[in-house]
């Protein structure tokens, strides 16, 4: 008897150390109004059945590599040293280039999530997620596959549900990222006006999601792990008529360049506060900056990878060295207070609301809601788990208009019983009086 309530004690406990798997999925550039836009009928089913956020206030430059080094780190790019997906590093003199073979040492600034969790006794995979192929601070995720595009979503996905169940053997992976290249792709190359295209590349997203969801219940992990889908950035459409040239504003010996756009990291060779005049008086659709002048709000000055000169294009704008060329009929990277540059996040599982939505949510709160579900102690970071707990099934929250009514209630309350008890006294002193 004692033995059994013994061992019904200790299975609580381990119910209770041993959280649901927990994967998080990013479909790369996937602009939140796409929700609004196209039908997604396998993604709307899936936040039908958990949490939905319709719009996540991401971090500036809204690029790839910084955004998805937020999301498993929850600090500012200026906190986690990816800054932008072109970068000098003026003590190492070293340069990192997005899509070539770069020293692991850029990553180093931070701990991602696949790495603190190890240190839970945990098992970590990173499928294609930035950074998860290279050791950070010595060490990689558990399980992990060379970036590949020609890899698809369903082989990425079975790769992934196999190391979340294990093998007899070992136990599974209790955190994976997996990283998809669409609808960034499509918006790159079509523009996220051109409806037609769109609608063929997120028809395709989500018949992914579609395999993801089966894959999940083929394999018997639906409904028992923790699903996180989210995206990075947004896009917006670029134009030939809205071209900016930086050789028709600085002479082109005066700089050297490391980053182009729509965000251009100037090296200058002259007088910084000189070229940014300069920069400023060029041309009204970009806003040129010194470092130190950068608006706090960006959280975008303090680290030594950021450059003396930093030019911001206005949305839709693309700066280019020279030339007429348009690379990129679509674009992202602009200031993260455009709502275009915003993506969105749904979620699903045992730890979640069902039919649950909220209008925002900062991406650096996406770290702090998973160490949460995770029972991971997070690293320093720049997030909150205040606004994501009102996500969770386990949390009693309420919604900051309820609260609002109730502090009202309460003050009316309190100023009824005043009166009531001031009514008393003055009554009681008249009679006294008499
Ligand atoms: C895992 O990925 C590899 C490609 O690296 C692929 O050949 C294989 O089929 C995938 N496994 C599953 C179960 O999908
Ligand atoms: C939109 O994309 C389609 C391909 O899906 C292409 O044929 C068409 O030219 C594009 N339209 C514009 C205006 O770029
Ligand atoms: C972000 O978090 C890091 C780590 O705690 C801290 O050093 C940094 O000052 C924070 N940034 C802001 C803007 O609070
Ligand atoms: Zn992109």
């Amino acid at each position: 008897m004692l033995l059994k309530i013994l061992l019904g004690f200790l299975c609580g406990v381990t119910a209770q150390q041993s959280p649901p798997p927990l994967l998080l999925v990013s479909f790369d550039g996937f602009r939140a109004d796409y929700l609004k836009r196209f039908p997604m009928v396998n993604l709307k089913l899936l936040y039908s059945q958990g949490v939905l956020v319709d719009e996540l206030t991401n971090v500036f430059v809204t690029k790839t590599f910084p955004n998805h080094y937020t999301m498993v780190t929850g600090l500012y790019p200026e906190s986690h040293g990816i800054l932008a997906n072109n970068m000098y590093d003026p003590v190492s003199h070293q340069y990192f280039h997005i899509g070539e073979k770069n020293d692991p040492w850029w990553w180093n600034e931070a701990e991602p999530l696949w790495v603190t969790a190890l240190d839970s006794g945990y098992k970590t995979a990173g499928m294609m997620w930035p950074g998860s192929d290279l050791p950070i601070r010595n060490r990689t995720p558990t399980h992990f596959l060379h970036y590949d595009p020609g890899v698809t979503f369903k082989q990425r996905v079975g790769n992934v549900t196999n190391w979340i169940i294990g093998d007899g053997k070992e136990v599974g992976v209790k955190f994976a990222a997996l990283y998809w290249e669409e609808p960034d792709k499509s918006g790159h190359f079509y523009g996220p006006d051109n409806t037609t295209a769109m609608a063929k590349a997120l028809k395709e997203v989500d018949d992914n999601i579609g395999v993801l969801v089966s894959e999940l219940k083929r394999t018997g992990l639906w409904g028992r792990i923790n699903l996180l889908i989210a995206s990075d950035h947004g896009m917006t459409q670029c134009s030939t008529e809205r071209l900016i040239r930086l050789d028709d504003c600085l002479q082109p010996d005066s700089y050297t360049l490391v980053d182009l756009a729509p965000v251009t990291a100037i090296i200058p060779h002259t007088d910084p506060k000189a070229i940014v005049d300069l920069l400023n008086k060029c041309h009204t659709h970009i806003t040129a900056y010194l470092k130190e002048d950068i608006p706090v709000r960006l959280h975008y000055r303090n680290n030594i990878r950021i450059q003396p000169v930093i030019v911001i294009a206005d949305e839709g704008w693309t700066i280019v060295q020279r030339g007429n060329k348009l690379r990129k009929v679509g674009n992202h990277g602009y200031d993260n207070a455009l709502s275009s540059m915003h993506p969105f996040l749904a979620a699903t599982g045992p730890s979640f609301r069902q039919g649950y939505h909220i209008s925002s949510l900062q991406s650096v709160d996406i770290y702090p809601l998973m160490c949460h579900l995770l029972s991971v102690p997070p690293q320093p970071n720049n997030g909150t788990l205040t606004k994501a707990r009102c996500l969770l099934a386990a949390e009693t929250c309420l919604d900051t208009g309820l609260v609002i009514l109730l502090m009202v209630l309460q003050v009316v309350l309190l100023v009824l019983i005043m009166a009531a008890l001031l009514y008393i006294l003055q009554r009681n002193r008249r009679r006294s009086v008499l």
